[in-house]
């Protein structure tokens, strides 16, 4: 399938699932060398809805034993940022003292994890780190130019230009989440 129709939008491939499933699969290795050893296992929270695939893809490859708790976060409203968090749900444990790692499955403008991570210092964080399916640095760094500086995702799997995605866990409106390969905003 090289094109998908969804609403009123068409989208073309442009990442395969091969790829995406190979991108997870190192940065689950940089994980498990980051961790290897240590005392105790960080936390991974995963940002609902859109980051399950991805946290799952990355959870078969970790060779260490994490909790796992989720959050629900939303700041997209059809193909826009909407500049803010519109909606926030759990954590569903303490993070009181713990290492995070934020699991997202794209860092756009960087408004989600920027203030994800003030909210999570606030409940008492030790450390809090952002590992990313995707990254587009292009708004990212338009947006610090605006706002000052931001933290940069730790964990990034791949860098890709500045255009509107759906699949693997991405919508538009809700819809196209469950594609296995990840589509761009046909013009
Ligand atoms: P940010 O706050 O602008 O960095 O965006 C973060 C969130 O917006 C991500 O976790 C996604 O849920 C959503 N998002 C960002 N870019 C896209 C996209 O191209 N397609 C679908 N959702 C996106
Ligand atoms: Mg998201």
């Amino acid at each position: 399938m090289d094109k998908v129709h969804i609403l009123d939008k068409t989208f073309r491939k442009m990442i395969s699932h091969e790829e995406i499933v190979s991108v997870t699969k190192e940065l689950a290795e940089k994980l498990n060398r980051e961790y290897e050893g240590c005392s105790e296992a960080p936390v991974l929270l995963c940002t609902l809805t859109g980051s399950l695939p991805f946290a799952a893809e990355l959870m078969k490859g970790l060779a260490f034993d994490p909790m796992v708790t989720s959050m629900k976060v939303s700041s997209y409203s059809g193909t826009q940022s909407a500049g803010r968090l519109t909606d926030v749900m759990g954590p569903t444990m303490s993070l009181e003292g713990k290492d995070v790692i934020i699991l997202e499955d794209i860092v756009d403008t960087g408004v989600t994890v920027t203030a994800m991570r003030k909210l999570l210092a606030g409940m008492g964080a030790k450390r809090v780190r952002v590992c990313t399916m995707l990254f587009k640095p292009e708004k990212f760094h338009d947006m610090e130019k605006v706002n000052g500086p931001m933290t940069e995702p730790e964990f990034v799997g791949k860098e890709i230009p500045n255009a509107f995605i759906i699949g693997f866990g991405l919508d538009y409106n809700e819809f196209g989440r469950c594609l296995k390969d990840i589509y761009v905003l046909y013009e």
